[in-house]
Formats: C-alpha cells, sequence, structure tokens
C-alpha cells in the first residue's frame, strides 16, 4: 500500500470442488510458494484479468486430494498475503439448510458458525498473541460487487446467511442438519473456517459465493445428499460460478482507497502483547 492509502488490488480466488481454473486468464503461470507455516495445497496460479493481477488457489489441489481437515488453510493464506492479495473471492460448494435455497442458488453468505475441531485456526499461537474482531467475518464491500454482479448475471442468488462449517469427511446427521436449521444457519460446508479467520488475521478482504448443490439430509422430498449428486450440480454451478469471477474480477481491480470495513486493518487493535516482548 502507498503512502496516499490507494491500494492497487491484487485479487486471490480460492476454488472449491469443482473449480480448478480461471476463464480468460492471461499470461498464466503456475508458481510454488513456500511459507512459513508450510506447503499450500498446490501451486498458485497467477495471471492478469482485464489488465487486473489475480491468483487463484485450487483449494483442495488440483485433482482434489486434500480433504478438508487436512488442508493447511494457514499455508494457502500466507501464500495469498506473501503473492500480495488484498482481496479474496472464496468459492465453496454447500449444502442447503432452507427451502428457499434450492441446490444451483448462490449465497453471498454474511456469518459463520465454526464446529470445526482439528484445525490451526490462527497465525498468533505461539510468542505473540492477537484478538481479532471476528464480529462481521466477511468483506462487506466485495459482498456489494458479489452482488451487483450476480443481478446483472441473472444468477439466482441471495445476500446475507449463516453458513455453518462442519468438520467432516462425513456428512452430517439428521439430527444435526434439524439442529442447525433451528439455529437459523442457512447453509453448511467444511471448509470456510479457518480460512475466513486467517484471511482477517493477514489483513485480506474476504468474501464468500456459497454455491449450493443438495438439501443436505434434512428434507424429506429431496435424496440425502451423497457425492454423485454434488458433483452434478457442481458441474452447472461452475459454470455460472466462472462466469462470476470473470465479471468480479474487473470490478473489484480498480484502484482504490482503505476497505471501509478495515477488514485491511484488522490488527491495528488486536496485539495484546507488548512490542518488545
Ligand atoms: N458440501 C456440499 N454439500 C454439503 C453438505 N450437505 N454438507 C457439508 N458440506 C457440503
Amino acid at each position: 500500500m502507498s503512502e496516499s492509502n490507494v491500494v492497487e488490488p491484487v485479487i486471490g480466488l480460492i476454488g472449491g470442488s469443482g473449480l480448478y481454473d480461471i476463464d480468460g486468464l492471461e499470461d498464466k503461470e503456475w508458481r510454488t510458494v513456500e511459507t512459513p507455516w508450510g506447503k499450500p495445497s498446490d501451486q498458485l496460479l497467477f495471471g492478469r484479468l482485464d489488465g487486473v493481477q489475480c491468483v487463484f488457489l485450487p483449494r483442495h489441489g488440483r485433482g482434489h486430494p486434500i480433504p478438508p481437515s487436512r488442508l493447511n488453510y494457514r499455508a494457502n493464506i500466507a501464500a495469498m498475503k506473501m503473492s500480495g492479495v488484498t482481496d479474496i473471492v472464496s468459492l465453496s460448494a454447500v449444502g442447503s439448510l432452507k427451502e428457499e435455497l434450492p441446490p444451483g442458488h448462490f449465497v453471498i453468505v454474511d456469518q459463520f458458525i465454526d464446529r470445526t475441531i482439528w484445525r490451526e485456526k490462527s497465525f498468533f499461537d505461539t510468542g505473540c498473541v492477537a484478538h481479532i474482531s471476528m464480529a462481521d467475518p466477511l468483506c462487506p464491500r466485495i459482498g456489494d460487487v458479489l452482488e451487483a454482479q450476480t443481478k446483472a448475471l441473472g444468477i439466482e442468488a441471495t445476500r446475507g446467511g449463516t453458513y455453518l462449517v462442519m468438520e467432516g469427511p462425513q456428512f452430517s446427521t439428521r439430527a444435526e442438519s434439524e439442529l442447525y436449521r433451528t439455529w437459523g444457519c442457512s447453509v453448511i460446508g467444511m471448509t470456510n473456517m479457518p480460512e475466513a479467520t486467517l484471511a482477517r488475521e493477514a489483513e485480506i478482504c474476504y468474501a464468500t459465493v456459497a454455491m449450493v448443490t443438495d438439501y443436505d439430509c434434512w428434507h424429506t422430498e429431496h435424496d440425502n445428499v451423497t457425492v454423485e449428486s454434488v458433483v452434478k450440480t457442481m458441474q452447472g454451478n461452475s459454470a455460472k460460478a466462472k462466469a462470476l469471477v470473470k465479471a468480479v474480477i474487473p470490478a473489484l481491480g480498480k484502484p482504490r482507497g482503505l476497505c471501509p470495513a478495515g477488514c485491511d486493518r484488522a490488527l491495528e487493535h488486536a496485539l495484546i502483547t507488548a512490542p518488545e516482548a
């Protein structure tokens, strides 16, 4: 960031199941990025779209070899930070917990409930303590762009909703699925936490497009979720996701000021360890 606080955005894209590339990317190059937290899921794909610098990471690696609990979330976000990324759009397949969010629908979520238990969740776990605010875990500025572009493209999408992040890899029991519905959750998935928390700790603006593939297992008139149903719907979703990404990158890539929500300054009031310690 320059002295004048003009940000030249670098757009990071984290693609979930079914998204392993970006259409229309120019000067493409897969590069290995090593981080102090180890290896990210794969090499990162660098390129430009409409003149905007982009960095793409397939969340589970090309060919999908890494399960949600084994992802090195810290390395993935650190690799984005080390590549200069300022804004992340996370694309994720999810199950629906609400009748009105059918398979094929996109949700620009605004909250998370984190039920994961096995994951490294912070860059600040030794030597230096920081407590960032996660009251509003997603960047509303990126959310505005996603909302406008889904409308412009005629993609059925809902702004706002709570994403329940479960550990997996098994899908939920019916009792769990019903419980999350009583909590008012909109969608369920396995990957956006701690991804969102770590992006905030890294002071990267972060937003999620949750792409519904199934009704989990609560819906009496639909079959219980299976990998087959997820993959089938994901194929239709990924064409829409690719169109959305293509539209969102130029809109997000314009030079701008600091994030109005302060995601890019999250550590300003978060460090508790004395500087000299
Ligand atoms: N990803 C896609 N569908 C899902 C579901 N029903 N539960 C958890 N993760 C999912």
